[in-house]
């Protein structure tokens, strides 16, 4: 049931400390500094002879996808690729042995996921599922795989089941790079940021009165640009997906240093830009981007770590999220991008969790 909450969407919004808990639950370990799967059904020689991994997915998935990207290609040095499954089935891309493919899906029934994995599978490459339903036409197909455990997600517009899948890309970057160049050192040190998330979330969440004002002041403009950079450039993808599917508003998710390259002719006086800028090597370079939308009169909302006065000075509104390694920022700066589209739907009156033209889950092409 919704208990206190008013819609399932607000209520797997706020399941998330206790869903990034169960994806982590049983497969952390301590005395070797890695992670552990039960699932993937493939040996240790097999596992080391991986030269190269191919991620794909459709929407959300293929977001939580693009994080996994840069997680695993920094913790193992291995290259990653994310397709879009619908481009991937009909393509004729060379998989050259030692190849994996990661199917990533919350229902395990997305029809172009499905026709994606079984090309592969076709090809002869070991092709897994990371997946949410237990059971899935895609579970039962895979290789191997690895469950999100997030429980039912109900609300069409993914969430919980989003922070999950990063949360298990960031146990299989940490376990693909403990067989690889990942030093002991390092691989307890990412372990024990993992251990910390639950409850960092749990705090980010206390952000949902602020992100409701700031829903209040622009519920009504008719354009959202969502810019990020590094890890936060696919979360400003999924914030912008969020509020498009929700609230039927218009939004783009771009990296905020490409706005100059083209979508900055959109900025004007009703074109907030999102803004997703917390603590890290790329920050000056997002404060410059940051001017770039000032100085052509853009409203300016931030997602920054408490504390921030630079950014503080530039934007216009912002939300406060705690500090993190940026490893693990997607964990948190989606929070008040899922809260922001939540918040804005209802405000417009719109059925949050059941929009119009949408289905839970895919299973046509
Ligand atoms: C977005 C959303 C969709 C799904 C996509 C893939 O909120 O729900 O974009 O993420 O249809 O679905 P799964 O993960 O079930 O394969």
């Amino acid at each position: 049931g919704l208990g206190r909450f008013e819609h399932y969407m607000l209520k797997e919004i706020f399941e998330q400390p206790q869903t990034i808990e169960n994806a982590m639950r049983g497969r952390l370990d301590d005395e070797e500094a890695t992670a552990h799967f039960g699932g993937l059904n493939l040996t240790p020689q097999q596992l080391r002879r991986i030269n190269r991994i191919v991620l794909t997915g459709c929407g959300t998935s293929w977001h939580a996808g693009l994080v996994g990207e840069y997680l695993i290609e920094e913790f193992a040095r291995l290259p990653v690729e994310v397709e879009y499954a619908s481009e991937l089935r009909y393509r004729n891309p060379p998989l050259a042995e030692g190849t994996m493919v990661f199917a990533i899906t919350q229902s395990g029934e997305t029809a172009d996921t499905l026709a994606a994995m079984r090309e592969c599978k076709r090809k002869g490459l070991p092709s897994l599922a990371i997946c949410n339903v237990v059971g899935s036409t895609i579970a039962r197909e895979a290789d191997g795989g690895v469950y999100l455990h997030a429980g039912p997600e109900v609300g069409v517009a993914s969430t919980k089941a989003f922070t999950s899948q990063v949360t298990v890309l960031t146990l299989l970057g940490l376990f693909l790079g403990r067989m690889r160049n990942l030093s002991y050192q390092a691989g307890q040190r990412i372990i024990s940021h993992l251990r910390s998330m639950p409850e960092v979330v749990q705090r980010t969440l206390e952000c949902n009165d602020a992100v409701r004002e700031v829903a209040e002041k622009y519920f009504q403009a008719r354009n959202a640009l969502y810019l990020g950079r590094l890890y936060n450039f696919p979360v400003a993808l999924e914030g912008a997906l969020k509020l498009k599917e929700i609230s039927y508003l218009h939004a783009e998710g771009y990296p905020a240093a490409e706005m100059k390259h083209g979508p900055i002719a959109l900025v004007d006086r009703d074109t907030p830009s999102i803004f997703v800028v917390p603590r890290g090597h790329i920050h000056p370079k997002v404060i410059s981007n940051m001017e770039e939308i000032k100085a052509r009169k853009g409203p300016i909302i931030a997602i920054a770590c408490e504390g921030d006065d630079k950014v503080a000075e530039i934007a216009d509104d912002v939300i406060c999220v705690p500090d993190t390694e940026e490893f693990l920022q997607p964990l948190v700066t989606a929070v008040p991008l899922q809260l922001l589209a939540y918040h804005i739907a209802v405000l417009r009156g719109c059925n949050v969790d059941r929009p119009r033209n949408l289905a839970k889950s895919v299973t046509v092409e």
